[in-house]
């Protein structure tokens, strides 16, 4: 549908990300609407772990613009695809910063739809404390909740968008039905993902994953692995990928409670000398996740403003040197062969 490039906006002297519409889904009101939709929600979500909009711009031929903050790294897809999986100490601050972006979207009223691998870019950091922050991206079938009657040509299409593989069972039935609760469950099949190195349910077809996952529940790390799983592990994502989205965190802020809950001492599997019986146990949640969501403004509730995005007019960009990023092909992710050396 559209194409990412990296640009550099010659005025301020910036990189920039500039997302664009292919011209022949330009052709197409609809998809041109939820492009427009895009600019509009994304920039209602100040947050660090939210890529954030820079400006709405348009080329002399009225193609609309999305310019974003450049990030430098890659997509958590993009790493799956080189390390099939990755070891607990590195999924569990990527979750932590997933849960607090959607801990903002939600605050200022969006859902995403489409949390999924390609969606999470993991960005490079010079912080040695903390080297990487992993960002949600693309609110391209995102909505803003509690409005369930708002454009619904647009929402009806959208059921036929987004990835099957990280969705929830509701969202499959019907876009309509996606609340907060569903974006708890692709954080956690990004996670069952992220640590197996295979998804949740994998199907032949679509029609086959789909009627998996509606009627069956996802199996446990262990069963998808072979290997044993700390049992803080395997709950937290026997809940946030329960069938019945009551039965799943409430809330993303509870989600990621949880999820610190059992970082790290039931994690790394220290094994402690033998003699030290009397050694005090790990203290729990202490890893190296600082501080609470109050603790960033940023992710407090902000306006979700109405207004339609601000055209500048400025083409400061226009003519700078400009590289494609990415256009993302469907892909199905592969089956888990093979180990990668180490632990976990
Ligand atoms: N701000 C950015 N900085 C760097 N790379 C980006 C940025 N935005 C998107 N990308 C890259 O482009 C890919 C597709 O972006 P996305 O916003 O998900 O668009 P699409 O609607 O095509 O899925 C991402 O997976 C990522 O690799
Ligand atoms: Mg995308």
């Amino acid at each position: 549908m559209g194409e990412v490039w990296a640009a550099t906006d010659d005025k301020r002297g910036r990189e920039v990300a500039i997302k664009v519409l292919l011209q022949r889904a330009a052709m197409k009101p609809d998809l041109v609407k939820r492009f427009e939709r895009e600019a509009k929600i994304t920039s209602a979500i100040k947050s660090p772990y939210v890529c954030q909009l820079l400006e709405v711009n348009a080329t002399e031929d009225g193609t609309t613009l999305l310019v974003f903050e450049h990030l430098s790294g890659e997509s958590l897809s993009d790493r799956l695809k080189r390390e099939q999986y990755l070891p607990l100490s590195e999924v569990g601050p990527i979750i932590d910063d997933v849960l607090r972006g959607l801990a903002a979207a939600h605050a200022a009223g969006v859902v995403h739809r489409d949390l999924k691998p390609g969606n999470i870019f993991i960005e490079r950091l010079a912080d040695p404390k903390k080297p990487e922050r992993a960002k949600i991206l693309d609110f391209g079938i995102s909505k803003i909740s509690g409005r369930p009657k708002e454009e619904p040509t647009l929402t009806a299409f959208d059921a036929t968008l987004g990835s099957f593989a990280y969705m929830a069972p509701e969202q499959i039935r019907g876009a309509a039905r996606a609340d907060e609760r569903a974006d708890i469950y692709a954080v956690g099949a990004v996670a069952f993902r992220a640590l197996a190195g295979r998804l949740p349910f994998e199907g032949s077809s679509a029609a086959v994953l789909v009627s998996l996952k509606l009627d069956r529940n996802a199996p446990r790390l262990e069963e998808a692995t072979g290997e044993k799983w700390p049992q803080g592990v395997e709950r937290f994502l026997e809940r946030a990928l329960d069938r019945r989205k009551e039965k799943r965190f409430g809330t993303a802020e509870e989600a990621l409670a949880a999820w610190r809950a059992i970082q790290p001492s039931n994690i790394t599997r220290v094994k402690l000398p033998p003699s030290r019986k009397s050694a005090p146990p790990p203290p729990a949640a202490s890893m190296s996740f600082t501080g609470s969501i109050a603790n960033f403004p940023e992710d407090q509730p902000t306006e979700v403003d109405d207004s339609p995005p601000t055209m500048t007019g400025d083409a400061s960009w226009a003519g700078a040197s400009a590289g494609r990023i990415t256009r993302e092909p469907p892909r199905a992710v592969p089956r888990a062969r093979g180990r990668k050396q180490g632990g976990r």
